[in-house]
């Protein structure tokens, strides 16, 4: 599905999003606050918008997806790629400083064992940030947004985007994910400790940042 998403992933994103996608990346930017000389896997990646903006920092970022369309739309950032399933990193124990995920995990077929994964590839010390759409937390705006994402997402993907049915399936994706309770308790399942998060947007993104201290 993401390679048939790829051409035009970044311009759909900031059309339906209506230009909100720079201040969450910028937000993820500070949460993870890369610190130059540090090592940082951006998975799930896609395209590399995000390891970009991960990037201004002066850490050294890599870029991680499975999806070969996405990558090779994304060659042109020059950001260092590295093509690998969230469920099986091909990295070893210990090696990064810090492990994000914008809008991935919620795509991940198995996110428990990709929050292990991530968990098992930070050093001691490290930290994880999940950059996800979440759930509004003002009752009367949850209720609009829904509405909002059920009828007008797929009209104007159908408007900018290569695949329009993969909106129809982010509608639904949003609607299946878990809360912002629920997610943190699930981050703190897979090994993570200090799990907090921090509402985007009216909690429209969510982003969870956790600690590896074992
Ligand atoms: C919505 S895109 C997010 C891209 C980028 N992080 C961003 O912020 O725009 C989700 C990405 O998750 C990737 N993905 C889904 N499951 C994956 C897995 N098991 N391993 C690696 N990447 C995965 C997809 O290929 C896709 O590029």
């Amino acid at each position: 599905m993401f390679d048939g998403v790829a051409k035009r992933y970044d311009l759909t994103n900031t059309v339906i999003s209506a230009g909100q996608d720079r201040y969450w990346r910028w937000a993820t930017r500070r949460a993870v606050a890369p610190r130059p000389g540090e090592r940082v896997l951006d998975l799930a990646a896609g395209t590399g918008v995000s390891t970009v903006e991960l990037g201004k920092s002066g850490a050294w970022c890599v870029a991680t997806d499975f999806s070969q369309g996405m990558l090779a739309a994304g060659r042109f950032r020059r950001v260092p790629m590295v093509a690998g399933d969230a469920m099986a990193l091909p990295f070893a124990d210990n090696s990064f400083d810090a492990v994000t995920i914008s809008f991935g995990l919620r795509n991940v077929a198995d996110i428990d064992l990709a929050l292990r994964e991530m968990w098992r590839v930070t050093k001691p010390g490290g930290r994880v940030v999940v950059c996800e759409f979440s759930t509004p937390v003002f009752a009367p705006f949850r209720t609009v947004y829904m509405e909002y994402l059920m009828k007008a997402l797929p009209r104007v993907a159908r408007a900018v985007s290569s695949n329009p049915d993969a909106y129809v399936y982010l509608a639904e994706s949003i609607r299946a994910w878990p809360n912002q309770r629920r997610l943190a308790r699930r981050i703190g399942e897979a090994g993570w400790d200090q799990v907090q998060w921090r509402d985007l947007t009216g909690g429209i993104v969510a982003l969870h940042r956790a600690y590896k201290l074992g």
